[in-house]
């Protein structure tokens, strides 16, 4: 039975009868705590706010569907992929990395672009950046990494001595800082930035037989950046410019719209490729493994309510269908872990039961219980435990992970590559004669405010090694010299 006399109520549903006074005694007061209704509208005021993410906390949000435009089903056996034509409604959160939930949106920061598709046999998410590489490789480095940048723990800064200082002990970093401090630092637009899954991932077909992947989305908007000058103005004059623009634009009817193309590596070349395939500090030529078009994404609904949709969103890259599988990337396997962990802690142990979280398919196990169960948490089935002779959903051996081979001695192993300079100078060779000035002009101004030399030299000499013109460049604008090279 549903009464619709718009009545305003409480959360029981029960009519209010004064939503502008509160119950008190006489028209002074005090206030009397029988006010039920002003108890609870204030107790749920005071918990209105879920943590934020502890990266990517500012973040704008968008519905939309992928089509299939090529066949690429010969890779892979994931459903949604299986043939051209194919929609899955899918929903993408962008965001910056390490500002707060009202930092501006116009920073000089990775930005993240993350996908969730809704397909027929579960959610597939890619948790990407719009830079195809990463500052770090291990998960271990995970937490300082993001420490350095935060803000130090007494004067509440940002502090570029711990961001230098990180970045020039852990030269690994070198080649997505050329990226970061380029002109693609500070996108123009959310809808004018490619997107990339980053780490390699499994693709494996019908017959069991698996390839290694890397996603590109390619922005058919054309990428456009901004102006470090006109982006730091923006960012004192609406720290929203970017969600603002992706929702006016999404209005309008401007759908904005991405290529999604996959670089395919058969999986021995992970053997004898000249980099590990699996350090995502690093990218595969695109001469020796070509961008394979595999379909469009288009983004055509804005959300209709920010918290429900966006804030409570919650992406991770272990959210696999079948036919798509990890690799042994050790940013990727460390990622497993760390994001259904966060949203247990910021949502719930039930988020994945939420509206804009559910899969269209059905849920089908023996999962009970817990904070915020809002479904009918199995109801009074007997089936609440697997095997069960009652009956019940079981197993199904085709979706099983592709068994792969593990050798080796288990151990805190480092990665046999440390050619950290050759990708990072090959890109700064790639950029024209205004770009490397920008750049160069860009980091001589970030490290500028470094306190010490010792941390500006270790990272002039980093800088030097992808290219000479690059480290003279910055020593010469932060008035140092190269240090002698070994
Ligand atoms: C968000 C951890 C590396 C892209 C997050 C969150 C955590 C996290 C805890 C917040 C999740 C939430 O509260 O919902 C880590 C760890 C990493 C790592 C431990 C390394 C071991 C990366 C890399 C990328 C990336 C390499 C991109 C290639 C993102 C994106 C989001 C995010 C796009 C925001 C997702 C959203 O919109 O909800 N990360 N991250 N992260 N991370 Fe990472």
């Amino acid at each position: 039975m549903s009464t619709n006399n718009n009545k305003l109520t409480t959360n029981w549903g029960a009519p209010v009868g004064d939503n502008q006074n509160s119950m008190t005694a006489g028209s002074r007061g005090p206030t009397l705590i029988q006010d039920v209704h002003l108890l609870e509208k204030l107790a749920h005021f005071n918990r209105e706010r879920v943590p934020e993410r502890v990266v990517h906390a500012k973040g704008a949000g968008a519905h939309g569907y992928f089509e299939v435009t090529n066949d690429l089903s010969q890779y892979t056996k994931a459903n949604f992929l299986s043939e051209v034509g194919k929609r899955t409604p899918m929903f993408i959160r962008f965001s910056t990395v390490a500002g707060e939930l009202g930092s501006s949106d116009t920073v000089r920061d990775p930005r993240g672009f993350a996908v969730k598709f809704y397909t027929e046999e579960g959610n597939y998410d890619i948790v990407g950046n719009n830079t195809p590489v990463f500052f770090i490789r291990d998960a271990i480095k995970f937490p300082d990494f993001i420490h350095t940048q935060k803000r130090h723990p007494q004067t509440h800064l940002k502090n570029p001595n711990a961001v230098w200082d990180f970045w020039s002990l852990s030269p690994e970093s070198l080649h997505q800082v050329t990226i970061l401090m380029s002109d693609r630092g500070i996108p123009a637009s959310l809808r004018t930035m490619n997107g990339y899954g980053s780490h390699t991932f499994k693709w494996v077909n019908e017959k069991g037989e698996g390839v290694w992947v890397k996603y590109h989305f390619k922005t058919e908007q054309g990428v456009q950046n901004l102006d470090a000058n006109v982006a730091a103005q923006l960012a004192g004059e609406n720290p929203d410019y970017h969600t603002e623009e992706l929702f006016h634009a999404i209005e309008n009817g401007n759908f904005p719209s991405w290529k999604l193309s996959v670089q395919i590596m058969p999986l021995e070349d992970a053997n004898t490729y000249k980099w590990d395939p699996f350090d995502v500090t690093k990218v595969w030529s695109q001469k020796d493994y070509p961008l394979i078009e595999l379909g469009r994404m288009v983004l055509d609904r804005n959300p209709e309510n920010y918290f429900a949709e966006v804030e409570q969103a919650t992406f991770s890259p272990g959210t696999f269908v079948p036919g798509i599988e990890a690799s042994p990337d050790k940013m990727l396997q460390g990622r497993l872990f760390a994001y259904n962990d966060a949203h247990r802690y910021r949502v719930g142990a039930n988020h994945q039961a939420l509206p804009i979280n559910r899969p269209v398919n059905e849920v089908n196990n023996n999962q009970r219980d817990g904070q915020m169960r809002f479904d009918k948490n199995g109801g009074s089935s007997s089936i609440y435990y697997e095997p069960n002779s009652l009956g019940g959903a079981t197993e199904s051996p085709a979706d099983n992970v592709t068994p792969f081979e593990v050798s080796g001695e288990a151990g805190t192993h480092a990665y046999s590559h440390d050619d950290h300079y050759t990708q990072a100078g090959d890109l700064y060779r790639l950029m024209s004669k205004e770009e490397r000035a920008r750049l160069v002009a860009t980091i001589a101004g970030a490290m500028a405010p470094v306190e010490s030399d010792e941390i500006k030299l270790r990272q002039i000499s980093h800088f030097y090694k992808a290219d000479p013109e690059y480290g003279e460049g910055i020593a010469k604008a932060l008035n140092l010299q190269v240090p002698v090279q070994s």
